[in-house]
């Protein structure tokens, strides 16, 4: 048996979230061999900066490493699939960012090759391993909040509030044709269907974009930099700074979700709640060690993440000592040792607790579902036909 310490990784993307990559892969004993930047002197650069032995020149220099066993791909959005695709082909476990990718035949195609290869894929949907999140998803099961009836909630941050916010999302060929929706609304999505362990049907979709023109500095912009620049183009927006979506679920459940980019005072503020026949349940990120729990005929109750108090997949995520408040780069310690489990293996586990690359491209069928109901002003199913299906390689 393989031991974690023997397990090499590498990280495309040294930005916002290729950095809390690098260093929750240290906090779990993973050795990260190296970097990919977007050249090789910011490489270089970031990879100082985070104590990195090696900042590669390109991903083919990073591929002949036999030392990397897994690659992390946390560049923007359009590199996802070409990369993805090129690590799979090299024979490594691949860990991508959401989402997944930017078109539904693109993500189908990474599903069946990462099928074929037989190797892990995880889509870095994190938010499913706050430990409250994987208790909520026992307790669902079970059966104590009754049948799921109605399940809402929000997302909306504040950091693309101004004319002169700006962000390679911003523009529809690096972030995609849905920009809120896809970034934020994605864990959402996700989080609802793995809660409720029940996939969204249908969506009635509202979309608006605000702030019709922008104004690009000259230069890159780090995602969440509060550095203005004075050297500006103006450019037009294609994309919704804001979504409000109804929700019908596969057991028959209805819903809603609202995302915004431009809430001011609203961080990062992920909330839902599920109301089903016997209870409720409801979590606020911002306070993210406290689960609201809601009863008709009793006290209504806050469970304080406790392992003691968790049932055993909350226990599992947890790291903490109930009151020793965790947070979001502590979900990305727990999401993977859920992954290099089935790294150590050598292969994906029957029923990953992770996102995996089907779950990535259920997520794209989603979001295009959205588009197109924002564009007919209409309810729309989400298209799991078969032309929008990956061909099962195990069945043909
Ligand atoms: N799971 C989460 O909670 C979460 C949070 C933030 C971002 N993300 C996702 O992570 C990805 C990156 O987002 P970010 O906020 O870190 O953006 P960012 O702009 O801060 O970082 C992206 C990095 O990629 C680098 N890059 C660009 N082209 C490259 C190339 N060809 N090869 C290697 N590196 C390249 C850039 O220089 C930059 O450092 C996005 O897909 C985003 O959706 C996920």
């Amino acid at each position: 048996m393989r031991r974690i310490a023997d397990v090499g990784a590498a990280v495309i993307g040294t930005g916002f979230i290729g950095t809390v990559h690098v260093e929750q892969l240290r906090r779990i004993g993973v050795r990260v061999r190296g970097v990919l930047g977007s050249t090789p002197e910011r490489g270089e650069a970031r990879a100082d900066a985070l104590g990195v032995d090696r900042a590669y020149p390109s991903l083919e220099a990073l591929l002949d490493d036999g030392s990397v066993d897994v690659v992390h791909v946390t560049s923007p959005n359009h590199l996802h699939v070409p990369q993805a695709r090129q690590i799979l082909e090299a024979g490594r476990h691949v860990v991508c960012e959401k989402p997944l990718a930017m078109a539904a035949a693109d993500s189908a195609s990474l599903v069946q090759l990462a099928e074929r290869s037989g190797l892990v894929n995880a889509v870095n949907f994190n938010i499913r391993f706050y430990p409250l999140h994987q208790h909520v998803r026992e307790l669902v099961a079970s059966g104590a909040l009754g049948d799921v009836r109605f399940v809402t909630g929000h997302y909306f941050q504040d950091w693309l509030l101004l004319q002169t916010d700006w962000n390679w999302r911003l523009e529809p060929d690096k972030g995609g044709s849905l920009r809120a929706v896809g970034d934020i609304g994605s864990h959402w999505l996700d989080l609802m269907t793995f809660l409720t362990g029940a996939q969204v049907t249908d969506v009635m979709a509202d979309l608006t974009t605000f702030i019709p023109q922008r104004a690009q500095p000259r230069g890159p912009v780090e995602t969440f930099s509060t550095e203005r620049s004075t050297d500006t183009v103006e450019r037009e927006m294609a994309t919704e700074d804001t979504a409000s979506i109804l929700l019908r679920f596969a057991n028959g459940a209805r819903g809603a979700v609202s995302v915004s980019q431009i809430s001011p005072g609203r961080k990062n503020s992920l909330r839902w709640e599920i109301d089903g026949s016997a209870g409720a349940a409801a979590w606020d990120s911002e306070t993210p060690d406290h689960l609201w729990l809601g009863h008709r005929g009793q006290p209504n109750e806050i469970l304080q993440r406790d392992p003691a108090l968790m049932g055993a997949a909350g226990r599992a995520a947890a790291a903490l000592p109930g009151g020793h408040v965790e947070g979001f780069d502590d979900t990305f310690g727990a999401l993977f040792r859920a992954i290099y489990s089935d790294v150590i293996a050598g292969r994906p586990s029957e029923r990953p607790p992770y996102a995996t690359f089907a779950d990535g491209h259920d997520e794209v069928l989603v979001g295009d579902a959205v588009a197109e109901s924002a564009r007919l002003g209409r309810w729309v199913e989400v298209d799991r036909s078969p032309a929008h299906r990956p061909v099962s390689v195990k069945a043909s």
